[in-house]
């Protein structure tokens, strides 16, 4: 009987949502990872796709595809190369996880066809795992991100937060009901886009609504009260002071550690403090006093820019160090945990180092560089 109860449910919700896919095969946005079936590009699309969005997403998802048009291909690249490709989109360990995640597809020989196997690729959570399933495969298979639980949650003025167990359990297992089993890849870009382009978090276009009709929270006025969430974020404040030393010729950079935000990417030499720091303490810090005993010229570049991150705020300080002795290995800073050392690296080959972005908006923003 309850399952009976269930599947009229099912049928009546997606009868109710049926809209949806008229409207988004009008209004749908035509973006290049919706022209192919190809597992391995949908793949890729969407661990973009989770670091920015759709506009800045498509010039990367080019660059990928050109750079590696398979995954084999992919992951027969140098790590180097997969951080190039990705700098600027933050959040390293995607970039690696996806490197690792080719490997394990090259080493299998194809692509993973089912659900299962898909969500057992390194970095390939719920989420992906139901996008590549349906796109590729239009296996029925419900996707859940930041649209869908805006759009449910307002739909069925659903009042779960939805950054709890309870909720996570009640908005996947309502989505999945809400899916026409024949049509899940259309489905799912559609509510996708409706979160995107008319149920956007403010202001959204109830007018221009499919489902504005059978809507709870627009009939109630009350879109902005979903969805709800049950906590804010904690964002750490942290102080960066980097201090760019150069010959006029090299440049110091090291190659961040494992088990880092930015592992693999490179940046000039980082004095981390507990709070703002001021010049003459830092040019007292053991790091910097071995390269101040001979004739340089110390000048500030940047204080305090903050650059923010999903949970942390990084304050930022930055100087030129010039020195008129050229920088050789004997003249390398080390580090005070001594994991990876700095490297002389040529200012001419600055291009081949993947750098944090906030690392780039610094020298995009001094243009220091072009002093030199
Ligand atoms: N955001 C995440 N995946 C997407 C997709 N496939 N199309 C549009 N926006 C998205």
């Amino acid at each position: 009987m309850a399952s009976f109860i269930f599947t009229l449910l099912s049928l009546l919700f997606i009868i109710m949502f049926s809209p949806l896919l008229t409207w988004y095969q009008q209004n749908g946005r035509d973006l290049p990872w919706r022209r192919t079936k190809d597992p391995y590009k949908i793949w890729l699309s969407e661990i973009i796709l989770q670091q920015t969005r759709v506009e800045q997403g498509m010039d990367y998802y080019l660059r990928f595809t050109e750079a590696f048009p398979t995954v084999e291909l992919l992951a027969s690249a140098d790590e180097d190369e997969v951080m190039r490709l990705w700098q600027g989109l933050g959040y390293y360990s995607r970039a690696r996880n996806l490197h690792e995640a080719a490997r394990q597809v090259a080493s299998r020989g194809t692509f993973p066809t089912s659900y299962a196997e898909i969500r057992m690729l390194k970095g390939v959570g719920d989420y992906t795992a139901a996008a590549i399933a349906s796109f590729a495969y239009d296996l029925p298979h419900a996707v859940v991100d930041g649209n869908v639980y805006r759009v449910l949650s307002r739909f069925f003025g659903i009042a779960t937060p939805i950054d709890t167990t309870a909720g996570k359990h009640q908005f996947s297992a309502l989505a999945q009901e809400i899916l026409p089993p024949k049509h899940a890849a259309l489905h799912n870009q559609a509510i996708m886009d409706l979160g995107a382009l008319i149920c956007t978090p403010r202001s959204p276009q109830c007018t221009a609504c499919p489902l504005a009709d059978a809507c709870i929270a627009h009939a109630e006025s009350r879109t902005e009260d979903f969805p709800v969430k049950a906590k804010r974020t904690q964002v750490r404040t942290r102080f960066l002071n980097y201090i760019f030393i150069t010959d006029g010729k090299n440049i110091l950079l090291r190659r961040r550690a494992k088990g880092d935000i930015w592992q693999g990417l490179y940046e000039p030499v980082l004095i981390e403090t507990d709070s703002e720091c001021i010049l003459p303490d830092l040019t007292t810090h053991p790091l910097l006093t071995p390269l101040l005993a001979s004739d340089v010229t110390l000048t500030p570049l940047v204080a305090d820019m903050t650059h923010k991150l999903s949970h942390q705020n990084l304050r930022t300080w930055a100087y030129l160090l010039r020195t008129s002795r050229p920088l050789t290995s004997d003249s390398l800073p080390t580090t005070s945990d001594a994991v990876v050392p700095y490297s002389v690296i040529p200012l001419c080959d600055l291009n081949n180092y993947a750098l944090p972005r906030l690392i780039t908006r610094i020298v995009e923003q001094t243009e220091f560089l072009n002093t030199l």
